[in-house]
């Protein structure tokens, strides 16, 4: 009887699946033959309760019976399955031309910061690097700037919600002026100057490249955020002198615009520098001439530079009159303006691919 049944099974079931065209139709067939509610699986469930003799002829006839369905069912499941792909569409010509990828530019900003590197690495600079958010000390109690410095005032500095308000306190900008720990986006690249120094020992010659901030009404020639790059070198006694600071500024000036450059110095003040210079170089947009980026002066106004103040060695630790060595800021933008010829500092930072992509 159940011999019977068993071949019964076996047959209706390859059959049926011949009948089976899609894979929605196989899993139904799979779950009448094979799944664990099918007649088969209940009838090897009971072998159990047969006669030895009985299991001896049932059971292996059952499990072959099973066997070959699930080899038919395997057999079905690979036909349906490559019916079903589409060769064609997936087929890959290794031969077809590639499609370019689109390649991203280097922002002339970081061009030229590249250059100023690779001409101060050349004479022996080392490239320092310092924090973008700082406390008042490093950007101006270290430099000697007077506590009522009008630098310090709103006017210039974006003052930061303090970072860890007074308990109660509202955190906002105000409290931060009056906390004792106060701190802002760094105006310069100074900050860098007594953080360096309090970690290396003279004689030595570094240069700090970097983002700036500024509150300061845009316009052609100016921005908020900008880049400066710090020069600084110290030696012991006078081995760094006024003369070296020439030296250093002409050869650099000569190498990055591959040209003769005018530069002038006009005595300036800073609290960092003993004495100070303001420092211009010849406007290269119009060669001397005026035009608007150099508000028809023939001139642009890098930044400063002089012999570095004592106060500022003593604040890194250093002893009064051992070392003597010159400090130099730079508005790395307008350098960056003047060797592209770009009469717009806002272009600079305006995130506008068309300008972007030209360089
Ligand atoms: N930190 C000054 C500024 O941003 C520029 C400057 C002047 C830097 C004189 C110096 C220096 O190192 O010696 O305006």
């Amino acid at each position: 009887m159940l011999q019977e049944r068993i071949t019964q099974i076996k047959e209706e079931g390859e059959k049926a699946l011949q009948a089976v065209k899609t894979t929605a139709e196989l899993e139904v067939w799979e779950v009448k033959y094979l799944g664990r509610k099918s007649e088969l699986n209940d009838i090897l469930k009971g072998l159990k309760d047969l006669t030895p003799e009985e299991k001896r002829v049932v059971g292996p006839l059952g499990n072959a019976a099973k066997q070959a369905l699930f080899t038919a069912f395997e057999k079905a499941q690979g036909t349906l399955l490559e019916k079903s792909s589409d060769f064609e569409k997936e087929r890959i010509d290794v031969t077809a031309p590639g499609v370019p990828a689109p390649v991203g530019h280097t922002h002339p900003i970081t061009i030229v910061e590249n250059e100023i590197q690779d001409i101060f690495t050349s004479l022996g600079f080392a490239v320092a690097d310092g924090p973008e958010v700082e406390n008042e000390h490093y950007n101006f109690d270290a430099l000697n700037f007077p506590k009522d410095h009008p630098a310090r005032d709103m006017q210039d500095t974006f003052w930061l919600a303090s970072l860890n308000p007074p308990a109660g306190g509202e955190g906002g900008f105000e409290e931060n002026k009056k906390s004792k720990e106060k701190y802002l986006p760094r105006t310069h690249t100074s900050n860098v100057q007594v953080r360096y120094m309090e970690t290396h020992t003279p004689p030595f010659r570094i240069i700090i490249p970097g983002r700036t901030f500024r509150n300061e009404a845009t316009d052609a020639t100016h921005e908020h955020t900008f880049h400066q790059f710090e020069c600084l070198m110290v030696g012991v006694a006078d081995e760094v002198s006024v003369a070296t600071f020439k030296y250093v500024a002409e050869t650099f000036f000569e190498q990055f615009f591959g040209k003769q450059v005018n530069v002038r110095l006009r005595p300036g003040f800073f609290p960092f520098t003993e004495p100070s210079f303001e420092f211009d170089i010849s406007c290269s947009i119009c060669d001397g001439k005026g035009c608007p980026t150099c508000k028809q002066s023939g001139w642009i106004e890098l930044g400063g530079a002089g012999m570095v103040n004592q106060r500022v060695f003593e604040a890194a630790g250093y002893p009064r009159g051992k070392y003597q060595g010159f400090a130099w800021g730079f508005g790395m933008t307008r350098l960056a303006m003047m060797k592209y010829k770009i009469s717009d500092i806002r272009l600079l930072m305006s995130g506008d691919l068309r300008f972007i992509r030209q360089f």
